[in-house]
């Protein structure tokens, strides 16, 4: 997908009428189409030099060549990675030092696959044992060119199917990011999630394109498109993810955001959370407007999942249950959906496969003031007649749940939705199983 640069836009406007490019040059909150964030962005100041990147060539590592130029030409300039080149980076990088900053990424950087180098010195992130290969942050800074970042993501993909164990590093880490525009930029063969943003808030992402499979007997997995993580005041929009884990991921502690105008091929849907997964934790999500989504080959649509109140195993690297918090105020507005499993998919018990046990422990984590609304299209029929499933763990946790305005039927026309422990008086779907 080509998005235009609504940055080198603005810029090439104030050059050709010859006013000086300053401060509120470019505003990225104008830049958010069609709805706004819910705080306004911050401009993003001039530029006024221009560093370019040297590269090695033949796989030598580039990384010290990054630092260096991001050093000389940070507080006020653009660092230009060239459109023939190819950079390779063998070392973690911490890049949380920038200040009003451009990297014009117009070649490819691409991470060596020395997975033994990289276990032992991405970043770790704690969360959710996350690791990246570099950490983004510090102020007002933009990273366009749609160029290419290349995660090598195959040798990680095999090494995975051997020990579920070991500590894939995520493609994109903004770290402590106050104030960016990420994108237009192209992301390939992430080892996990494609992106990580924790600490951060004010960041506008558009125009990313996502994409890698793989090409042995053995998937990528969990590549999810964006996890957001401890931030506030987040837009994504415009971008085409082809991914195979969630499109988009509000993890805990997420307030104040906008996806919009996203293409999600072969997914896990747009989903809240999971949430709950550490006992004694208190998770947060609120305030998120999801709208006008297309979601193809996916497992869901909309989706919130939160963990049950006891333990629980989904996977050898993956377990939990027993947090609390909240999700309060999320709009699920205008998706259409081909080949998706669950139109929507409400649980409260994500990761526990015996519901015995589930309802024993209910979720102390509540859900409220949640709208879908606008969701058509077709599902794959996996789960024949019902196409959407609504479940709380007790009535208690639950509150202002809405659907309205949903024309979702299976292949065969069916449109039952599974509706437990909520007020389906608010539901206006063919709730099948009340209680
Ligand atoms: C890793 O990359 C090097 C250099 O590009 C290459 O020679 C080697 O074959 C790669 N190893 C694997 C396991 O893909
Ligand atoms: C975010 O900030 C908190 C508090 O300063 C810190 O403990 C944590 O390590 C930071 N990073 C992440 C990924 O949470
Ligand atoms: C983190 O890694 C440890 C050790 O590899 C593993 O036991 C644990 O389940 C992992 N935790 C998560 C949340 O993935
Ligand atoms: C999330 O926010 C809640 C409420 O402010 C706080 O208790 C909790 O420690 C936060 N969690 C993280 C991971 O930052
Ligand atoms: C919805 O998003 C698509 C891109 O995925 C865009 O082409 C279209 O104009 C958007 N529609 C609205 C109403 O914003
Ligand atoms: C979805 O991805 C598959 C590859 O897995 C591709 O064949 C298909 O064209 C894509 N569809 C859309 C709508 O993007
Ligand atoms: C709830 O989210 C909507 C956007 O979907 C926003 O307009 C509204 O201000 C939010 N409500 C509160 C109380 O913040
Ligand atoms: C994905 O969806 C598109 C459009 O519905 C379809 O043409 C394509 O075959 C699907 N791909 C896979 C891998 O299911
Ligand atoms: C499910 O949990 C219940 C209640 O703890 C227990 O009695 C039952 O044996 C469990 N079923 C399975 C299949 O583990
Ligand atoms: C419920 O199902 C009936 C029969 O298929 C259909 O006419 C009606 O539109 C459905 N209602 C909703 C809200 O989907």
């Amino acid at each position: 997908m080509k998005v235009p640069t609504l940055l080198t836009q603005a810029i090439g406007l104030a050059l050709f009428f010859g006013v000086a490019v300053e401060a509120n040059a470019y505003s990225r909150t104008d830049a958010c189409h069609p709805h706004h964030p819910f705080k306004p962005l911050p401009a993003s100041h001039a530029r006024h030099k221009t560093c370019h990147v040297p590269s090695h060539g033949n796989g030598k590592d580039d990384s010290a060549n990054i630092l260096s130029t991001l050093k000389r030409c940070n507080n006020g300039g653009k660092v230009v990675f060239d459109a023939d080149k190819t950079y390779t980076v063998g070392k973690a990088m911490d890049l949380t030092f920038l200040q009003h900053v451009d990297l014009e990424i117009l070649g490819t950087v691409q991470f060596t696959n020395d997975t033994d180098y990289w276990q032992a010195n991405a970043f770790k992130q704690i969360y959710q044992n996350a690791t990246t290969f570099f950490q983004l942050g510090g102020t007002d800074v933009n990273v366009y060119g749609d160029g290419t970042l290349d995660g090598n993501g195959q040798v990680w993909y095999d090494l995975y199917a051997e020990d579920a164990l070991i500590l894939r590093p995520i493609l994109v880490g903004i770290i402590g990011l106050q104030g960016g525009t990420i994108g237009p930029l192209k992301l390939r063969y992430s080892p996990q999630w494609y992106h990580f943003v924790a600490n951060s808030s004010n960041v506008l992402f558009e125009g990313i394109d996502i994409s890698g499979y793989s090409k042995s007997a053995h998937t990528a997995k969990n590549t999810d498109g964006w996890d957001l993580y401890r931030s506030t005041n987040i837009v994504i929009q415009d971008s085409v993810i082809n991914n195979g884990d969630d499109c988009v991921s509000f993890k805990p502690n997420v307030t104040d955001i906008v996806v919009q105008n996203l293409h999600c091929n072969g997914s896990h849907g747009i989903s809240v959370g999971s949430l709950g997964q550490y006992k004694g934790e208190v998770d947060i999500v609120e305030n998120v407007l999801v709208y006008n989504i297309s979601m193809f080959n996916a497992s869901d649509g909309a989706r919130i999942k939160v963990w049950p109140g006891v333990s629980s195993a989904l996977s050898t690297d993956l377990q939990g249950g027993g947090g609390s918090g909240s999700v309060k105020n999320i709009t699920y507005d205008m998706m259409t959906i081909d080949n998706v499993d669950y139109a929507i998919e409400v649980t409260q018990c994500y990761g526990q496969s015996n519901l015995t046990l589930c309802n024993e422990y209910p979720s102390s984590l509540t859900i409220s003031d949640v709208h879908f609304t606008n969701i058509k299209g077709t599902t794959s029929g996996k789960y024949d007649p019902v196409v959407g499933t609504i479940v709380c763990s007790s009535p208690d946790v639950c509150s202002d749940i809405y659907a309205t305005e949903i024309d979702v039927t299976s292949p065969s026309g069916d449109n039952s939705f599974t509706c437990k422990n909520v007020d389906d008086s608010l539901l206006d779907v063919n709730c099948t199983t009340s209680s």
